[in-house]
């Protein structure tokens, strides 16, 4: 069986009135179904850019992307994303927030109203959000906001999340409960997910694999051998926790310090 997710020989660039911008270069990636994959980099290294053209928003200068076998070409409801600014309909509430992925779905156009209902209670609840259903966007805190997002792009039913620093704007403990939720949520749905970070920790608690980039390129690619549920009191100073940690530390400051001599160099 192929891979859920393959990226070949990928190049990208901006193409501006007279300037083309290469921001990814010869990018090879084969991701399975099921795997949790976080992208590391520096800012400016190129992962939303690979975000975009793997949710099929930028098409590829050359090389391809398929999933499932099939080349992609635009969006579709078989990928969710979330983004770090939530993204929700200010207009509606919660519970229609939520619907309104539920309406996406594919998998649920055969299904009743009322089925469509109950699996939307069914995500809010997942969020722990069943209380605060009927409010607007507006009357929510930034990580209830980040909740509904979640709730919103697991209702599409997709088998792939797309996630762009999603936590990066909510503050450090409850960060840690969204982290735990998302690891959760996307085992028990079995979903394929690439989820874009700077946050090392966040990595290591979340991910199969770990894609650190450099500008334009994949350095390296890193395992993360840790079992499942990663609680992270539990994980830090443990020896295999540490040594993945330093390893991910060496790469991801190399990359920072080679751009940084690069620029002073210029
Ligand atoms: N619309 C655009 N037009 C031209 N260049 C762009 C455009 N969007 C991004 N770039 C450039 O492409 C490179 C990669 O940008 P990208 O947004 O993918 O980085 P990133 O790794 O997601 O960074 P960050 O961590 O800051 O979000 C950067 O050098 C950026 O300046
Ligand atoms: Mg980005």
């Amino acid at each position: 069986m192929s891979d859920k997710i393959e990226v070949k020989n990928l190049y990208f660039d901006y193409i501006g009135k007279n300037t083309a911008f290469g921001a990814l270069e010869d990018i090879n990636l084969n991701i399975k179904e099921g795997e949790f994959i976080c992208v590391l980099g520096s800012s400016g290294c190129g992962k939303s850019t690979l975000l975009s053209i793997l949710n099929g928003l930028n098409k590829p200068k050359s090389g391809e992307i398929l999933i499932d076998g099939r080349p992609v070409t635009k969006p579709g409801a078989d990928r969710a994303v979330v983004f770090q600014n939530y993204s929700l309909f200010p207009f509606l509430t919660v519970n229609k927030n939520v619907l309104f992925g539920a309406k996406q779905s594919l998998k649920r156009k055969s299904f009743t109203k009322i089925e469509r209902e109950a699996k939307v209670s069914e995500y809010i609840e997942a969020v722990g959000l069943t209380a605060d259903k009927n409010k607007y966007p507006f009357e929510l805190s930034g990580g209830m906001q980040q909740r509904v997002a979640i709730a919103r792009a697991l209702a599409l039913e997709a088998d792939i999340l797309l996630m762009d620093e999603p936590f990066s704007a909510i503050d450090p403990k409850l960060r840690l409960e969204l982290q735990e939720l998302i690891s959760k949520l996307s085992k028990l749905h079995k979903k394929t997910v690439v989820f874009i970070t700077h946050d090392i920790d966040e990595a290591i608690l979340l991910a199969d694999r770990v894609i650190v980039m450099e500008p334009k390129y994949i350095k390296s690619i890193v395992d993360i051998d840790l079992a499942y549920p990663r609680i992270r009191d539990e994980l830090v100073g443990k020896p295999n926790y540490e040594k993945i940690h330093r390893k991910l530390i060496s790469l991801f400051y190399q990359n920072i310090e080679d751009n940084i001599y690069g620029e002073v160099s210029l």
